[in-house]
Order: C-alpha cells, then structure tokens, then sequence
C-alpha cells in the first residue's frame, strides 16, 4: 500500500512537533511531506510535496486555515483537508466544512483519534480521488522538456530554440515556455525586441523562485500560450544561478507548460546537465565547420557515456550549404543513422529578423523560405 502523503500546518511548532511524533508512529503507512506555519506557504508546498491530506489549523498568519482550504479545494481538489480546532471554534469549524475541509478533529487529540481519522478519510475519498485524477497536481500537465544545445556558440542554437517555440505556440493549442539558460550570453531578448524586461536574475534576486505563482510576473508574455523567461543581462551574473537555483526554477515551471524549450549554455555545467537529463529530447547544434562537427562528436560520446539513450538526442546541422566542402552524405556518414537534420544557411533572413528583433517564423515572407521549412519540420519531429 502507498504511504498516505500528510502535509501539517500549524503556527505553533509545539503541535507541528507533537503530530509528527504522532504520526512517526505509524510511519509504516504515513509519511509527513512538509510542515508550514501560515495559509500562503501550505498552497506553495503542496505543488513539490503533493500530499494527500493536509492537517490544516485554523488560526494562522498569512493566510487563515478557512481561506486556505477553498484554495487548496479549488485548486487541487484531490487533496483532502482536515481540519484541527479547539472547541470554541465550533462556528470556524462549520464555514470549513462549507469550504471544503473533508473531516474535522478536535484539539488536544490523541493518536487513536488522530490516525483515526487520517486513515478513515484517506479510504474514504482515495475514491473521489481517483476520479479526480485528471485535476491533479500530478496530471495537470506534464511538461516535455526540449533541450538546444551545442558544444561552440555561433551555431544558431537561440535562432532555433526561439522559432521552434514560435512554430509550436502557432500550431498547436499548447501552452508553451522557452527558457533562456545561456545565462552569460543570452541573446533570446533582443531576438523578440524586449530588451530591458525583467529576467531570471530579477526572479532569483527578488527570491521569486519558489513556485510558479512566484516567477509568474517575471515572465514575458510573448503571446497568450507563449512565455519567455529571458536570461540575465550581465554576464557575471550567470555566476549566482547555481544548479539548485535552476533545479528549483524548473520545478517550478514544469507541469505549468505542455512544452518547455530551453537554449542552454554550450558547456556542461551542472545546470547545463540538470536541463539534459531532465529533457525528454536534445537538439545538438552543430554547423558543417570541422571544428564545430568535432566538437559535436565529443558532446554525443559525452551524452552517451552519461546513459542517454539514442533516440534522446537529435543531431541538427544548421547553416547547411553544399558549398562547403563537406557534403550532406558525409556529415550524415560521420553520425549515426538518421539523427540528423539539416537546416539550410540563409543569412538575410535570419540577419534582418535578428536585427528588426521580429523572429523569421513571425514573418509570412521569410516562413515560405527553405530555411523556414527547414524549421517546421523539425518542430514537427518534436511533437511526434
Ligand atoms: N540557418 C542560418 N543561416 C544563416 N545564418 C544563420 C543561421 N542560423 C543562425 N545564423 C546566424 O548565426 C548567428 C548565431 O546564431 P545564434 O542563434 O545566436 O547562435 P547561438 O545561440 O548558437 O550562439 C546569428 O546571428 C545568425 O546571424
Ligand atoms: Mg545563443
């Protein structure tokens, strides 16, 4: 049998104290997910600890026990409150009921009474819950993370992730979310002319991490179903974001989205393979110079060596032209069987959209090109 999930919250740490010892007695079959002293926190928690039941006191700061429990009924109707009151509660007690609460206990309790209940109402609405499942925090979303990275910068890596973002939020009815993660030379802001907007830094600085709710005003709006969060806009700030910053911030975000697009950075940093490992599929970038090709190489056998599997990663060659001295056929011979893409070199284009700050995919003319093609097929490749 799965543990019942229990979130406790309570402003006095005396009773958060005296439940937990509680409850550790029947650890068997409870697990205590999280604790919090106020309303407001107990809403952030229950998006990381998805607990089953929240143990939920009345009288707290922030945001109340009432108020707290039309919000957890509203938002995750799958999570059963009960309430804890003293007495002379008894009025609180009847508008908690109204709002949603599942069951009540009367303080003090014993551990009888208090497992007592837990237990009768967990199988009591496990039911309910099932049904409910599709409101879940677990199933509201579930984020398909796409990674573009490459091994050397130049190669196009933020003029794909961008219109690959834009040709999904076109065509199809999801919600979707680039991440700017070239965090020292994130160049996703000028490529939509919004520089100057607030970016992950002001969210990290302002300590807005924690929940979506939080990072929610430090996103840009790009179009209804298509955010941004830009990258900071000095590079030594690229210092703080450290791995748990960013394993925080996507934690966050994920489930908010059906897609998330991030543009990495071009090393393997922590944060760097926190993004890869998470990602349900990476697009390499690579040009068709030596160099870039070798170095691309290297980052296939790295990701290899780190158990990705195959069809994990995508090899695209962008800025392709025949002219080169290196031809489709051998680049497509120098890596394994259909993991490549090509996407041609058209320099206009892609100069003038950088430079009126108007993505190519946004602009009807340039989207019939090749190149703009060349783009849609392989966002194609990503939903599929
Ligand atoms: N398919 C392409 N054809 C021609 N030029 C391109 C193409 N893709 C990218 N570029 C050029 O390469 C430059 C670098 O692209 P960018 O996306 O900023 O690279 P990265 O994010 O990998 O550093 C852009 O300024 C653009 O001018
Ligand atoms: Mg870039």
């Amino acid at each position: 049998m799965n543990k019942i999930k229990v979130l406790i919250a309570d402003d006095v740490e005396e009773t958060r104290n005296v439940i937990k010892k509680l409850l550790s007695l029947e650890e068997e079959h409870i697990e205590v997910v999280g604790e919090s002293d106020n309303g407001e926190e107990v809403l952030k928690l229950i998006q990381n600890a998805k607990p089953d039941i929240v143990l939920m006191d009345i009288n707290m700061p922030v945001l109340n026990g009432l108020e707290a429990t039309e919000r957890i009924t509203m938002e995750y109707p799958s999570v059963m409150v009960i309430i804890m009151s003293v007495q002379a509660e008894n009025e609180y007690l009847k508008k908690a009921m109204f709002h949603g609460a599942k069951e009540y206990i009367i303080k003090p309790f014993n551990y009888d009474t208090l497992i007592g209940t837990i237990i009768a109402t967990y199988e009591k609405y496990k039911e309910i819950q099932v049904k409910f499942k599709g409101a879940n925090i677990d199933e509201v979303r579930n984020s398909k993370v796409i990674a573009f990275f490459s091994s050397k910068g130049g190669v196009g890596k933020s003029v794909l992730s961008l219109n690959t973002a834009i040709l999904l939020s076109k065509s199809e009815n999801k919600k979707i979310l680039l991440i700017d993660m070239d965090f020292q030379f994130g160049d996703i802001s000028m490529m939509v002319n919004q520089h100057s907007k607030k970016t992950i830094l002001d969210a990290i600085e302002d300590g807005q991490i924690d929940s979506y709710e939080n990072i929610k005003p430090y996103l840009f709006k790009y179009k209804d179903n298509f955010d941004i969060l830009f990258a900071p806009e000095k590079p030594e700030a690229s210092e703080y974001i450290t791995k748990e910053i960013v394993e925080k911030i996507m934690k966050a975000l994920k489930n908010q989205y059906d897609v998330i697009i991030v543009d990495t950075g071009i090393n393997f940093n922590d944060s760097t393979l926190y993004v890869l490992d998470m990602a349900e599929k990476i697009f390499m970038i690579s040009t068709m110079e030596i160099v870039a090709l070798k170095n691309t190489k290297l980052g296939l056998k790295v990701m290899e060596s780190l158990g990705y599997e195959k069809n994990k990663v995508k090899l695209v060659i962008n800025r392709f032209n025949p002219n080169y001295g290196i031809s489709k056929k051998e680049v497509e011979d120098a890596f394994e069987d259909g993991i490549v893409t090509f996407i041609p070199e058209d320099e206009k284009p892609v100069i003038i959209s950088i430079n009126k700050g108007m993505p190519l995919c946004e602009d009807k003319k340039y989207y019939k090109l090749k190149i703009g093609k060349a783009i849609e097929e392989m966002s194609k490749k990503l939903i599929s």
